[in-house]
């Protein structure tokens, strides 16, 4: 990473995900289909998430005068692997079924990481910063649900909800506001994560 693009916050790569309680045991009962939801949108955003940081950075890498943002793009990447790997054990666990819509959210983001880096850094930046957006506020709903039900998973979700502003504090940081037209992609951009959150939770 150059000194020119600026970390948000530290996202170091965490060991343990709730290793207690929610993931060690199965409790149906009363809200497992609401948890279900949950690990399924989750799952799901993850993917999306990782898939667009990807589609970046395959433009990105091709062009040795980007380094820099690539690097950057690289870092964030891996913070979504550790929070796609928490979810895809969940749902190996079988505590959801992943989303009927996976392959159409992994195509889509890797084409909008990849359109959004074709029309260059800080349009990248802007794409991020607007889904980051959306995905800190879903976690931060997401865990007021949980910990008022008591569920451990709450913990966790308030972890990667802290590491999603992070991402989107780092756009911010490297310019998001400043690419061209960044009202209408930004509101575009968060139309669609809204509207892939509900189907992913309910399919
Ligand atoms: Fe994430
Ligand atoms: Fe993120």
């Amino acid at each position: 990473m150059t000194d020119k693009h600026q970390t948000g916050r530290t996202q170091a790569p965490r060991a343990v995900d709730a290793a207690s309680g929610f993931f060690g045991r199965h409790r149906p009962g009363p809200n497992a289909k609401r948890l279900a939801e949950m690990i399924r949108v989750d799952h799901a955003g993850e993917y999306g998430a990782v898939q667009i940081y990807r589609g970046q950075r395959a433009v990105f890498d091709a062009l040795p005068a980007k380094k820099g943002v690539s690097d950057l793009l690289k870092h964030m990447e891996e913070g979504e692997a550790h929070h796609l790997a928490t979810f895809d054990r969940l749902v190996a666990e079988g505590r959801a079924r992943p989303t009927i819509f996976a392959p159409i959210w992994n195509a889509a983001g890797f084409a909008l990481g990849a359109g959004t880096a074709l029309m260059g850094e800080k349009a990248a930046m802007a794409c991020t910063s607007a889904v980051e957006e959306v995905i800190e506020q879903h976690y931060a709903a997401q865990a007021e649900e949980l910990e008022a039900a008591g569920e451990p998973l709450a913990e966790t979700v308030r972890r990667f909800r802290d590491d999603e502003l992070g991402h989107k504090e780092t756009a911010e940081a490297n310019g998001a506001a400043e690419a061209p037209g960044y009202g209408v992609m930004r509101a575009v951009i968060q139309a669609g994560c809204r509207a892939a959150i509900r189907l992913s939770e309910k399919f």
